[in-house]
């Protein structure tokens, strides 16, 4: 186990420890006295890499020239293809020096761009629940985070539009669609009125777009750049770790506004030199090679959904149908609402051998709810809802 974190460090202090830690050491416990968890609780794609990727890698790794340091911004072979992408996906045109930037994930990419952008008292808002690094990026870089609710995409909107007609000026807005944990899917006039919004009150946009090809039923989520306009104002994370099981990697981009890039680039270049050179190389493979992987990845997870979902319907527990993302986000049945999402969890652990994810780890809005992560087979979870049934009978 960490020891206690001492409170005498200034930001320590402001990130209290992680709620899912809980539920990690309950399980890990259960899995050393050989008990079997079906562990639906962190969102870490199970699938392989597809293996062109990992040949590359190899391959790459031999030769000494990728051993030095590389570039903080990544290379430009990689820089370009991901700019390609963006024209053959969504119409986008970037320039791949100015308007694009390697990042060692999309994690790494909102927690430098945070620190790059925001100052002391800067106003961030974002919808929330919302993944931790959206709420603790912005209190790391000592700027106010300003929650607001999300329910639903337009409950959302018309908070932020109260925002602004009660004369708070936002400095970023940090949105993520399709959305984890919520799974909250918009549509392009979403973005094109977000985008208007912080064109007219001069604030910047942050789009994490890390389920960009998780959209289910032939729903396509679209990228924050196809907004006319868009580039003025807004930058868009884009993850490998998702669309082409590359979790471990640490690949994503920062795509967009070029004064945003310029900034983040001035700060990555005092912090690293870039991901290993032949995962770079790697990654150019995934996505000059593998543009059928996504929709493959996209397929397998969309079956796990329904298996989930009839699942929990049979076991009693009526859920509905995601549009987007690797999760569900299910409501706490009615008769456990009052012990909160937290003991729920745990009891769910104890008693039907299922790890999810408590809704309170992602910010006060999302008590009340579990998160289901699709990161087991349909046969585990089918027999996950089973337990459910049984456990929900009792
Ligand atoms: C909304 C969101 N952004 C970013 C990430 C992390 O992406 P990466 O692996 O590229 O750092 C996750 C991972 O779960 C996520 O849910």
């Amino acid at each position: 186990m960490m020891p206690e974190t001492a409170p005498e460090f200034y930001r320590i202090q402001k990130l209290p420890p992680y709620v899912f830690a809980v539920i990690n050491e309950m399980r890990a416990k259960a899995r050393a006295a050989q008990i079997d968890v079906i562990d639906l609780g962190m969102g870490n794609p199970d699938g392989a890499t597809p293996r062109v990727v990992v040949n590359k890698l190899v391959e790459a790794a031999r030769n000494a020239r990728n051993h030095r340091y590389s570039q903080s911004r990544g290379i430009p072979r990689l820089r370009e293809e991901i700019v390609k992408r963006y024209q053959q996906n969504y119409g986008v045109a970037l320039d791949p020096d100015k308007e694009a930037i390697v990042t060692i994930g999309a994690k790494d990419a909102l927690a430098h761009l945070l620190f790059a952008v925001v100052g002391p008292g800067d106003v961030v808002a974002s919808p929330n629940p919302a993944y931790p690094i959206h709420q603790y990026g912005v209190i790391m870089a000592e700027g106010q985070a300003c929650m607001l609710p999300m329910p639903d995409a337009p409950t959302f909107l018309g908070r932020l539009e109260d925002l602004y007609r009660g004369g708070v000026k936002p400095k970023l807005l940090l949105i993520s669609f399709p959305h984890n944990p919520t799974t909250t899917c918009v549509d392009l006039e979403f973005m094109r009125e977000i985008v208007r919004l912080a064109r007219q009150h001069g604030t910047l946009v942050v789009h994490d777009f890390a389920y960009a090809d998780l959209g289910f039923d032939g729903y396509r989520p679209p990228s924050i750049l196809q907004v006319e306009g868009a580039k003025e104002v807004a930058v868009e994370i884009f993850s490998m770790s998702k669309s082409y099981n590359m979790a471990g990697w640490r690949v994503g981009f920062c795509l967009g506004n070029a004064r945003v890039i310029a900034a983040l680039a001035r700060i990555k270049s005092y912090l690293d030199y870039g991901v290993f050179q032949p995962i770079q190389i790697a990654s150019i493979i995934a996505l000059r090679e593998c543009e059928e992987e996504p929709a493959k990845i996209c397929a397998a997870y969309q079956k796990r959904r329904d298996a989930l979902v009839d699942g929990l319907k049979r076991a009693g527990w009526p859920v509905e149908k995601p549009r987007g993302t690797m999760f569900l986000w299910a409501p706490l049945p009615e008769r456990f609402r009052a012990m909160g999402s937290l003991e729920f969890s745990k009891l769910l652990l104890e008693k039907a051998l299922v790890a999810v994810s408590p809704g309170i780890g992602f910010g006060p809005l999302g008590e009340g709810y579990v998160r289901f992560a699709l990161v087991e087979n349909e046969q585990r979870i089918r027999q996950a809802t089973r337990a459910i049934g049984q456990f929900l009978k009792e």
